[in-house]
């Protein structure tokens, strides 16, 4: 007899969170004795409540804003990844101990090597607009896979600093001004958006593309347009683009390896089930 693995999201809000779509139509799809549920969990709370449910025999959790950092304080143990980001998106309950993880990483670089099986991490210079949460998983995975430089923009300059002097390697990063963020284009391989700029409720990204090679990647990790503006107008001057879709789809795997022993694929189905 198989028993039920129980897994959440924990968040504050939550009832926007994707995570249950995603999981439960894994459950279904390798029929799996299990259930994903979305939990809202005041950031007062959540201490005391991820212990609790741990308790009650989760084997996990996904955290979502405001718990990645939070976690950091309650987590037993951390995979590398979480421990260099300074963030937890991936819990798992192994003998009673809360194991934090980084999955935001593996779903950056596995988004853009799926969506561009030929793109090359190495071929030049990385524009990173953001120095928020997602900004740390994303320069993390892009110094892993060697990029030679990241040009590093955030409206709080001071916000860029840190994030850079906390990274694995700051001599590769170089922090300029906000307002130079057309000219930091000239001669980069690749753009990533991480700003919540251009996300529905926010404000558009201003970003004047014409230094940009037309060869640069454009990514935006904002999905919801699934087709910013910034991808939009990318597009229509012949650059190639990547949605940020695929890197929640991806984040998500290894979690669910993690809790329920199967690694999933992300089929299109499930692109359907979460852009519709
Ligand atoms: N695709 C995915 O799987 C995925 C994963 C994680 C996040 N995301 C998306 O990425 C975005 C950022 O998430 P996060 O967790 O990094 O959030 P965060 O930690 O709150 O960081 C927000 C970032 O946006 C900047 N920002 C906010 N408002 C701005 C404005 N009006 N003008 C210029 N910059 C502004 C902030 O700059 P300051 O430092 O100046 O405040 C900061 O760099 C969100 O839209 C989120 O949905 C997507």
């Amino acid at each position: 007899m198989t028993s039920l693995v129980r897994a959440a999201v924990l968040g504050h809000p939550v009832a926007h969170s994707k995570s249950p779509l995603i999981h439960n139509h894994w459950i279904k799809k390798y029929g799996l004795e299990g259930t994903y549920e979305a939990l809202d969990v005041e950031p007062g709370n959540f201490v005391q409540q991820i212990r609790f449910l741990a308790a009650q025999g989760y084997k996990g959790f996904s955290l979502t804003l405001p718990h990645k950092t939070a976690a950091l304080a309650v987590c037993d143990e951390f995979d590398d990844i979480a421990r260099a980001v300074g963030a937890v998106n991936t819990v798992t309950v192994r003998d009673g101990r809360l194991c934090g993880a980084n999955t935001d990483v593996f779903g950056f670089l596995e988004n853009i090597r799926t969506a561009q099986a030929g793109f090359d991490f190495k071929a030049g210079p990385a524009v990173v607009l953001g120095a928020g949460g997602a900004a740390r998983a994303v320069i993390h995975g892009l110094l892993q896979e060697g990029v030679p430089e990241v040009r590093l923009l955030n409206r709080t300059r001071a916000n860029a600093e840190t994030l850079k002097s906390q990274s694995t390697d700051p001599a590769k990063i170089s922090v300029i001004d906000w307002a130079q963020r057309g000219k930091a284009l000239a001669g980069a391989a690749l753009l990533a958006n991480t700003t919540a700029l251009g996300m529905t409720g926010q404000e558009e990204l201003r970003l004047d593309l014409d230094f940009l090679p037309a060869t640069a990647l454009v990514n935006d990790i904002v999905y919801a347009p699934l087709y910013t503006d910034l991808l939009r107008s990318a597009q229509a001057r012949g650059n190639p683009v990547v949605t940020g879709i695929g890197m929640l789809l991806h984040q998500a795997r290894p979690a669910f390896k993690s809790w329920f022993g199967v690694m999933p694929d992300v089929d299109a189905a499930l692109e359907r089930i979460v852009t519709s």
